[in-house]
């Protein structure tokens, strides 16, 4: 067992440990007992998790004296629903949970948001203690307090801003993972080194990080830097203006290239695709030092990642659009300008027009 590093995140509602390392999972109950005065924990996972963790989880809880009930849900994305979320508040209720008790999510971002809600709703709000299973959890949606479910009109739409009491990730239960989804988690890895850290990025770039890996090491210390940025970043602005915007690098271009392929291409692959058009689109307009997207292209595509898209530019352009056409006649962009510099910039339709004509679908083969 190994504790990496312990990332402090105080935001304003609350601080929390983020503890990053390998074998942690004997240690949760000990280390949620450190932190809340529960004598009940309330496990939430999913049909994928569950059968790999869940005992290990709930034994580890119990042995530091908690009373332990769980909820396990069909693994997905379509099961980020409200159908979920009032079973999960009805087991909740059953098990005799009370104000003073923890609700824990042991699983992927899907089963984060889903408990996250559910925790933030019960009683008006109990504590969550985040357990995140993939490397998208860890190093993304485990840490800054959002959490959300999907309606049949989009994702996210219904949500809540509750802070963990604590995050325990643990490495060596990424070892589980299909290799499509570890990968997948590297877009966001990459776009934090873009955004925020020129070592993280360099390092990346030398020594990308593959699914199968056995550098427990090199893994940890990955997720604690990665951890680092978006507690920086959401730190810095907790309900989500300003700065927290910039956290969507790579995501106008992303998300759009998301939907055209009906979201069958993962949210980290979209991501990095997108982060490669917009850099490419900037080195163009001279908005971007020179050889950036290169530099970009090569750490993306080292992870396995695509660094383009061969979307219609049409298509790209009304799915970007789609949502931003109510609010006025502009986008908002982030702009990568170097590693670890960006620039929010508010451009015209037209404008953004043809930064999709100089970034998408041009990449040099
Ligand atoms: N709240 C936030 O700030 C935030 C940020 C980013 C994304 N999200 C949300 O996160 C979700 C995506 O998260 P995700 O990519 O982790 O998806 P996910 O939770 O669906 O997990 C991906 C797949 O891996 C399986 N899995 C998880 N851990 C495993 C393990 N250790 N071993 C084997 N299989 C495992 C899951 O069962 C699932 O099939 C989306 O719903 C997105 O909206 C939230
Ligand atoms: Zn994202």
């Amino acid at each position: 067992m190994g504790v990496a590093e312990t990332v402090r995140v105080d935001a304003r509602s609350r601080s929390y440990d983020v503890v990053v390392g390998w074998g942690l999972l004997a240690s949760l109950g000990a280390r949620v007992h450190a932190v809340c005065k529960a004598e009940n924990a309330f496990v939430v996972s999913d049909s994928n998790v569950a059968p790999l963790y869940l005992a290990a989880c709930e034994a580890s809880l119990t042995a530091a004296g908690l009373r332990v009930a769980s909820h396990v849900f069909p693994a997905g994305e379509q099961h980020k629903r409200m159908g979920t979320f009032e079973q999960i508040l009805e087991d909740m209720a059953g098990a005799g949970l009370t104000r003073d008790d923890v609700v824990i999510a042991l699983g992927g971002g899907v089963v984060g948001d889903m408990a996250g809600f559910a925790a933030a709703s019960y009683m008006r709000g109990i504590e969550v203690v985040q357990v995140p299973t993939t490397l998208l959890a860890m190093v993304d949606s485990s840490v800054g307090g959002k959490t959300a479910i999907d309606l049949s009109t989009g994702k996210n739409l219904v949500g809540a801003f509750l802070q963990p009491s604590l995050v325990v990730a643990d490495v060596s239960l990424l070892a589980t993972l299909d290799d499509e989804v570890f990968t997948d988690g590297m877009g966001e890895v990459v776009k934090h080194g873009v955004l925020a850290d020129e070592e993280l990025f360099d390092e990346l770039a030398v020594h990308p990080l593959l699914p199968g890996t056995s550098d427990l090491a090199y893994l940890a210390h990955i997720v604690a830097r990665n951890v680092a940025i978006k507690r920086d970043v959401v730190n810095a602005d907790e309900t989500e203006r300003g700065l927290r915007q910039t956290l969507n690098l790579g995501h106008t271009l992303g998300h759009a290239i998301e939907a055209a392929h009906d979201f069958t291409l993962g949210h980290g692959h979209c991501v990095a695709a997108g982060l490669c058009c917009i850099a490419r689109a900037a080195e163009a307009l001279g908005w971007a030092e020179a050889g950036l997207s290169a530099r970009i292209d090569r750490c993306v595509a080292a992870q396995g990642l695509p660094i383009d898209t061969e979307v219609a530019h049409q298509t790209l352009l009304v799915f970007a659009t789609l949502d931003k056409k109510r609010h006025g006649d502009g986008v908002n962009v982030i702009v990568p300008t170097g590693i670890s510099r960006c620039e929010i910039r508010r451009v015209s339709l037209a404008a953004f027009s043809h930064i999709i004509d100089l970034g998408c679908g041009t990449s040099p083969a």
